[in-house]
């Protein structure tokens, strides 16, 4: 590889999970920090990094199709790096491959891109993929901007070991972020203009921490303390893992009004002997006894959850209890995913790989299932008062786009604002989003 100019702009494309999209915006904050500027929209940028995701086959394909796409013969611009999950996992490999990757960088090591950059602009590739993510957070500048709702992560890592999963070896080992660190990025960035805080981490619900005077707390404890930010108006959290689920959690629900009535708690089957064999330590009755506990505290509360169909193994008559799994919760919404031999986890060379046409079929049922749940719950909100957060602009003009309490995409007309808290009645649903009528306050 050549020296070449050191690049004036940037651009940061995040696929992947909410974390990755945190990861991109500190990178971003980062980058700009070091005086490498946004590429502005549509224009080609000097470095382009692509912040990748490992979770299933497509997705960890993507960075090579991009690199594909991004790379001149002449080896001129863009540089790229390549950071995130695909990058822990195959970093080697990428460097190997792709002599048009100047840097590859790890989740945990980001903080360190200007140097590694300058490193590539010297000629010199440059691969960091040390782990864990103590000394990052620690080296980030402070947060600047914030849109209406923004992420925080407060956990990182994994040490579950569910059989299919690529996380614990990309992440890490579970870590928690201090509890004054965390206070101090959501200030920071309320006081940029975040109005709704989601705590993320890959197991948000395993956070621990110490307050200011000793005392252990969860993230309960978290929710609690984050909620006395006057100008912050809603907390949300995810992804929570149904074992970590703890009674101060639970209470919350009931009793912190800024916490918002929504679960996301992936179940991934509802056949417990698949459970046993994805290494979920759950079963089916004690993740629905769970979601009781939550409906007791909050019984509005919209639930969601992930689901993998197609696990090695996994029977007609399985797949038939995950269905059956579906009816009993009715969630308000779901993601679903086609099962993904990952390289290097156990359940790759399990016996009983399903084939592909069984997977495509079971999908289908499924998503058929979830997306009848879903509208049934937007259309059982018609008639619902409730606060939305106004998030942007909608399509027309005059027109309104955020979110209700159950995470709901709403859209009303009428006089309102970026950031505000808008009074509105919904009034009709689709499968994806609501419209609203605009509450007019009442005449003094
Ligand atoms: N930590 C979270 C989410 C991890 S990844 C949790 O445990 O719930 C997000 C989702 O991707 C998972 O919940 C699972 O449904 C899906 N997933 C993970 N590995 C997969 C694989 N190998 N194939 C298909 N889906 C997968
Ligand atoms: Fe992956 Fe399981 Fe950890 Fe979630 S809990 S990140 S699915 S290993
Ligand atoms: Fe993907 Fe890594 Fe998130 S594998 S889902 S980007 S933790």
């Amino acid at each position: 590889m050549h020296t070449r100019e050191s690049p004036g702009t940037f651009r940061v494309k995040s696929f992947g999970c909410q974390m990755n999209v945190y990861d991109g915006e500190r990178m971003a904050e980062l980058l700009t920090e070091k005086g490498i500027a946004p590429a502005p929209e549509g224009e080609e940028a000097d470095l382009v990094v692509l912040n990748t995701c490992h979770i299933r086959e497509k997705a960890a394909e993507k960075v090579y199709s991009d690199i594909g796409r991004l790379w001149k013969a002449d080896g001129s611009k863009p540089l790229i790096a390549v950071a995130g999950c695909v990058a822990q996992a195959e970093g080697e490999e990428i460097m190997a491959r792709a002599p048009a990757v100047g840097v590859v960088v790890g989740p945990q090591a980001y903080h360190r891109l200007p140097e590694l950059i300058d490193r590539a602009v010297r000629g010199d590739r440059a691969t960091d993929t040390e782990m864990p993510a103590n000394a990052k957070f620690a080296a980030l500048p402070a947060r600047r901007r914030a849109g209406p709702s923004a992420f925080l992560t407060v956990q990182e890592g994994c040490d579950k070991f569910c059989t299919y999963c690529v996380v614990p070896y990309t992440r890490g080992a579970e870590i928690s972020r201090p509890f004054r660190d965390l206070r101090a990025e959501a200030e920071r960035l309320v006081e940029a203009g975040a109005r709704e805080i989601t705590l993320l981490g890959q197991n948000v619900n395993a956070w621990r921490g110490e307050d200011g005077k000793g005392r252990a707390l969860g993230l309960d404890g978290l929710i609690r303390d984050l909620a006395k930010l006057p100008d912050l108006h809603r907390i949300r959290y995810t992804t929570s893992h149904p074992n970590d689920v703890t009674e101060g959690l639970v209470a919350a629900h009931g009793e912190v009004d800024k916490l918002m009535p929504y679960l996301h708690l992936p179940v991934q089957s509802g056949s417990n002997r698949v459970l046993k064999a994805m290494n979920r330590s759950h079963t089916a009755e004690s993740y629905l006894r769970t979601l009781d506990r939550f409906r007791a505290a909050r019984p509005d509360i919209a639930i969601s959850g992930d689901f993998i169909v197609g696990f090695p193994g996994e029977s007609e008559a399985d797949f038939q209890a995950t269905l059956q799994l579906v009816d009993t919760v009715g969630y308000a919404h779901a993601f679903s995913f086609k099962y993904s031999a990952r390289p290097g986890t156990p359940a790759a060379v399990m016996d009983g790989q399903v084939g592909r046409e069984v997977m495509e079929e079971r999908l289908q049922r499924l998503q058929g299932a979830l997306n009848r749940d879903q509208l049934a719950f937007n259309q059982a909100s018609v008639g619902r008062r409730c606060a939305v957060l106004v998030e942007r602009h909608g399509k027309k003009p005059g027109q309104w786009l955020g979110k209700s309490p159950w995470l709901q995409s709403v859209f009303f007309e009428g006089e309102s604002a970026i950031g505000e808290l808008a009074e509105v009645t919904l009034s009709t649903a689709g499968p994806n989003s609501l419209a609203a009528e605009l509450c007019v306050p009442a005449a003094a």
